[in-house]
């Protein structure tokens, strides 16, 4: 039942590696003096958002469009969420109502709120035999294929550039590993690699994703055949970056004792890997736990998503699966969850050390026009991505810019109120955690450290 993985790390590992303070702070009048940044003095974080991002990831959830006007939903969801997935507003059923016309009002409605409260956004989903348009259901053919494609183009383009990740195939695989049979499956056993062929086309920005229920158990049957495929397409260039368990611990599933072995399978592929869509049969706190503490221990393992924010919110509600009650007050399972975040985890595939070869260079400071100043310290490091730590002196009222080197973006943050439309320029208030925070930088090979100004406000 529970992991293998039991058992928390005390080792607050991304904490004790700031191997260095910042020089190149300019004199302005009224600016304090250099800062030294102290992370290592940070209390835990008290959010699953911010309590992700200490290591690089993100913590994610689901939202109904249609329950944006409720204040207690949104406030819960904006407090501790980094990553949104629309439960269902970017699915065939919802983009295309009818052939060639789309509709994205919806969606983006989602996209609008997840970015106004700094979260990033999941897409979900483009190619799926469940929620197509009834005009889809009952095509086939080629005359499906083509429909297929453009369905992928026009959806992509509308949301081009904007989304970290979308699931281009959702559930294609039967139990056994084989082919899943759908009208899309019928169209020719190449539409999933068609697929993503022209989701990279249509958008080289974000990360396309293969996501399914069931494949947690490394030793079954579909959890094989997926990851066939996934090797597969990787041996022949056949466009994917990341694989999503959907982690549905629910109608008699849970979480196996290999989890983290599949995580570190897949990963070992060269795709990330999420746990898209979690939930758990009464939330049961040491699943919870397991599933958490498998993802923290692989370095590829990119973020968790729970699909809903309270039990009243679940699609299966009956089971009170997640990690808020229907009146919003946080469940045992959810501080087992902060917990294991909060307390690291080893990650068993480093790609670099802390501070190794691949930290950025050339920190610059400039403080702004206050009597503030921020600086700069090295966090943990990746292949991909590096965090900093901010520290701001001077003022408890402070608002930091950031602006970040193209075509490195930001795409997380921690202990404090930050929102980054365009990827590149952060701006950042403090959230009540003080005046330490962390930036997540994902480099795109670009790893000059960004510029920070701080001003009073
Ligand atoms: C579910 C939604 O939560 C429901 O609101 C909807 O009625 C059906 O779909 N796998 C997926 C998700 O990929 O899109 C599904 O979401 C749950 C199973």
């Amino acid at each position: 039942m529970a992991g293998s993985s039991s058992g928390l790390r005390g080792n607050r590992w991304w904490r004790s590696s700031v191997g260095r303070v910042l020089a190149g702070v300019t004199t302005v009048t009224a600016v304090a003096a250099v800062l030294v940044a102290a992370p290592g003095a940070d209390a835990a974080a008290s959010t699953l958002g911010a309590a992700a991002a200490q290591s690089g990831r993100y913590f994610g959830t689901a939202i109904a469009a249609g329950k944006l006007s409720n204040s207690a939903y949104t406030t819960l969801a904006a407090r501790e969420f980094t990553m949104v997935t629309p439960e269902n507003e970017m699915k065939p059923d919802a983009t295309e109502p009818n052939q060639n016309q789309f509709n994205f009002s919806a969606g983006d409605q989602v996209y609008n709120w997840a970015i106004s409260h700094g979260s990033q956004v999941r897409g979900h989903t483009l190619a799926w035999h469940s929620q197509q348009p009834g005009w889809m259901q009952s095509m086939s053919g080629t005359t499906l294929r083509n429909a297929m494609i453009n369905h992928i183009q026009k959806v992509m383009a509308h949301y081009q550039g904007k989304l970290a990740y979308w699931d281009v195939v959702n559930e294609a695989f039967n139990e056994d590993g084989s082919r899943r049979s759908s009208n899309l499956q019928s169209t020719g056993n190449d539409w999933i690699e068609v697929a993503f062929r022209t989701a990279r086309a249509a958008d080289p920005s974000t990360k396309l994703c293969y996501n399914d229920y069931n494949i947690d158990n490394w030793s079954y049957g579909k959890t094989q055949g997926v990851y066939n495929m996934v090797r597969d397409f990787k041996s022949r260039g056949v466009p994917i970056d990341c694989v999503g368990l959907q982690a549905h611990f629910t109608g008699g599933s849970s979480v196996p004792g290999n989890l983290q072995t599949t995580i570190a399978g897949f990963a070992a592929l060269g795709v990330d890997v999420a746990l898209t869509e979690v939930d758990v049969t009464n939330a049961s706190t040491s699943q919870y736990a397991a599933l958490t503490q498998a993802c923290v221990n692989v370095a590829r393992c990119v973020g968790i998503t729970v699909w809903g924010v309270r039990d009243s919110d679940s699609w299966r509600s009956g089971e009170s699966p997640l990690l808020f009650d229907g009146n919003g007050n946080k469940k045992a399972a959810y501080n087992s969850v902060l917990n294991v975040l909060n307390s690291g985890g080893t990650t068993t595939t480093p790609t670099t050390t802390p501070t190794g070869t691949t930290t950025p260079t050339t920190p610059t400071t400039t403080p702004g026009g206050g009597s503030c100043s921020a600086s700069l310290s090295a966090g943990q490091s990746w292949s991909d991505r590096y965090n900093l730590n901010v520290s701001v002196s001077g003022a408890s009222s402070w608002t930091v810019t950031m602006t970040v080197p193209g075509p490195a973006k930001i795409i997380a943050t921690w202990n404090v109120n930050a929102t980054w439309p365009s990827s590149q320029v952060m701006t950042a208030t403090p959230n009540g955690s003080g005046n330490n925070f962390g930036v997540t930088i994902q480099h795109n090979g670009n790893r000059n450290w960004p510029s920070v100004s701080c001003s009073t406000s």
